[in-house]
């Protein structure tokens, strides 16, 4: 990993960067990509970290939901976004059906990524289930990031996608799983779509950052699949999305005025071609 010395790239954020932010009191803006040419955008933008998420499931392959990709998949968007990337801290999520097995299996899964794809963490969903699994791999020097709230994996076993842990026992339930994850060794928690009151008690109550998602604005950092936050993906339109541009509209214009060209045969003109 490049510390920036004596070259002329930019100092890599670590794991201990996004820790240290939350205790000088600085926000951890992350984001999702899932190919080269993105991530160098995101990347030269100034985002803190990129989450290769397996929302590529949804948003790149077009699956109704995140189960379908592979660990084969998510290892090639993860490469794709490393070689794009230059200072921010790349966390890869490890697929449904790649860590749940035994913990083995899941340090195995963790290994690839970071040994073939190049990931500088991994990021697993889950609380209690997943403690021992968070401390195998930890203990093998790869940095975890945790998932709890709404986790898309368990998204049958939920049988919707409202506002978790609205009710006391599922609040409570929470609070202990972020507390063991920490314990466990987790560098750092994504918390999705619960009650922003929630949120506020699980940032306050740890010392690891927590990266929020539909989570208030209280929590150390906030995380948007870029997809959405483009404007790139109209159909999905949950509350705590913001739109910071109107891709859609752009890229059909551009399009259009295109094929307009095309068929004109007003493109290419002189200067587009060779003598
Ligand atoms: O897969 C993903 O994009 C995620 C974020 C929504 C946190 O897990």
């Amino acid at each position: 990993m490049s510390t920036g010395s004596g070259n002329n790239r930019p100092v890599r954020v670590t794991t201990q960067t996004v820790v240290d932010m939350k205790h000088r009191g600085e926000k951890i803006g992350m984001l999702t990509a899932y190919d080269y040419s993105m991530a160098r955008i995101v990347d030269a933008a100034g985002i803190d970290i990129i989450l290769v998420g397996d929302s590529a499931s949804n948003v790149m392959a077009g699956h109704e939901t995140t189960l379908p990709i592979t660990l084969e998949q998510m290892m090639y968007h993860t490469s794709c976004v490393v070689r794009g990337a230059e200072r921010a801290l790349i966390v890869a999520d490890l697929p449904f059906m790649s860590y749940q097995n035994t913990t083995k299996e899941a340090l195995i899964s963790a290994g690839k990524m970071m040994k073939e794809a190049g990931a500088h963490a991994v990021k697993l969903e889950g609380g209690a289930f997943i403690v021992d699994t968070v401390k195998k791999i930890v203990g093998a020097g790869i940095p975890v990031m945790g998932h709890l709230g709404l986790t898309p994996q368990s998204i049958y076993k939920f049988g919707t996608y409202k506002v978790r842990a609205t009710e006391e026992d599922e609040a409570a339930r929470l609070l202990e799983d972020a507390a063991s994850l920490e314990e466990a060794g987790a560098f750092a928690l994504v918390l999705e779509k619960i009650p922003a009151k929630l949120a506020r008690k699980v940032t306050e109550m740890l010392s690891i950052p927590t990266i929020g998602i539909g989570a208030g604005s209280s929590c150390d950092g906030q995380v948007l699949v870029l997809h959405d936050m483009l404007g790139l993906n109209k159909d999905f339109n949950p509350r705590f999305i913001r739109r910071y541009a109107d891709l859609s509209t752009v890229m059909t214009g551009a399009v259009q005025n295109y094929i307009k060209d095309v068929k004109a045969s007003a493109f290419p003109n002189e200067n587009e071609q060779y003598d």
